[in-house]
């Protein structure tokens, strides 16, 4: 239970910058994080839990404690005629969780396929694509607390999921290391092909009647074709949430932009693509210096080597700025600047 020093957090962010952590340690077992928490942590003065270092925008060394989630695993814990429930400790690669669960036919979490990071980092945001959420599909989680080492478990309801939202984002942020999920999936499932871009890849290879199987590979194949792999090129998916303004606000945007995509919401609003505003802004595909936005994906600021945390949030802050001049829309950050 090595604590270590001085550790290059490099390798474990997606944005691939440059940042030092002042101390450094792994946990792989309940019994390790808890005896972290019990025996260490008071002599720090402040901890950072990371798994897949996905969303994430390091723009100074962390002059604390990393703990580098490790605990890994999946397990059925209970199943019926129609519903088996699927346990995943929090340190499994999510897409490797999608897979497993496809293999097996298990439906729920084939259209968030190929969603970098963890497992644990899932319900922290409430990850979402191709019109499927994690919290259609969560049923509970088990968490330690930072403070006392003592689990807790959270019910779907207790999460407050909301448009990558929870309760870990907001009331009880770094209060608590997520150790496991449980997700309920069918045993027959209902294939999910509302997204456009789903249907015409099943279309152009002529499947009629999807399985979860075909469904995933889609998502898999739209996803490769528009986001850049962070393996090759840094970046952390979408960088800012898509906004959402009154329906009164959004007419009138409308009159000057009747090409602008708008989505009505349950609650009366409207969102925006975050991605269209940008790419109105003229940053689609634009490099400044080391950074810049990518060419398919407007919302996706991506390292093209070189970039320091600092260049990519200073970048980050340039295109905010223009979409509020261009039309009165603050874009609200999805990645975490630490
Ligand atoms: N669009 C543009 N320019 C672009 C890209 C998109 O104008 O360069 C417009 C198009 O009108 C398009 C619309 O934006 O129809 C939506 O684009 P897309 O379907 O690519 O999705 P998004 O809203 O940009 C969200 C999630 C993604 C998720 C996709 C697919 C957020 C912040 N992002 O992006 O999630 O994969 O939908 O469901 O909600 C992530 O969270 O990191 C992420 C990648």
């Amino acid at each position: 239970m090595a604590i270590l020093e001085y550790v290059s957090l490099q390798p474990h962010n997606t944005f691939g910058v440059e940042a030092c952590a002042r101390y450094f340690c792994r946990v792989a077992t309940k019994d390790h994080l808890v005896n972290i928490i019990v025996e260490e942590l008071q002599y720090h003065n402040k901890y950072l839990i990371i798994g897949g270092g996905s969303n994430i925008l390091f723009c100074s060394d962390y002059d604390g404690l990393v703990i580098h989630n490790e605990i890994k695993g999946i397990d059925v814990v209970k199943e019926d005629e129609e519903f088996v429930w699927v346990k995943a400790l929090s340190g499994t690669t999510w897409h490797n969780l999608v897979l497993y669960c496809v293999e097996k036919n298990w439906g729920g979490i084939e259209n968030l396929s190929l969603i970098p990071g963890t497992a644990g980092a899932a319900p922290i945001q409430n990850i979402g694509a191709y019109g499927a959420e994690l919290k259609d599909r969560f049923e509970s989680l088990e968490a330690i607390d930072m403070n006392t080492g003592e689990e807790r478990i959270f019910q779907n309801t207790d999460c407050r999921f909301g448009y990558r939202q929870s309760i870990f984002k907001n009331e009880l942020k770094g209060k608590y290391f997520i150790y496991s999920i449980t997700l309920k999936l069918s045993k027959h499932p209902i294939i999910n092909t509302q997204y456009g871009d789903i249907r015409n890849i099943l279309m152009e290879k002529e499947i009629t009647n999807p399985t979860i199987r075909d469904v995933s590979d889609a998502v898999i194949c739209i996803r490769s074709s528009k986001l850049p792999n962070p393996a090759e090129i840094g970046n952390a998916g979408s960088f800012f949430k898509n906004p959402e303004v009154t329906e009164d606000r959004a007419k009138s945007l409308y009159t000057v932009y009747p090409d602008m995509p708008v989505f009505a919401q349950p609650n009366g609003m409207v969102k925006i693509p975050a991605a269209w505003l940008i790419e109105q802004c003229g940053w689609k595909g634009k490099q400044i210096g080391h950074t810049g936005n990518h060419a398919r994906q407007a919302l996706v600021i991506v390292n093209y080597g070189n970039a320091s945390g600092v260049e990519i949030w200073q970048h980050a802050q340039n295109v905010q700025r223009s979409v509020k001049e261009k039309f009165g829309i603050i874009l609200e950050p999805e990645v975490n600047v630490v």
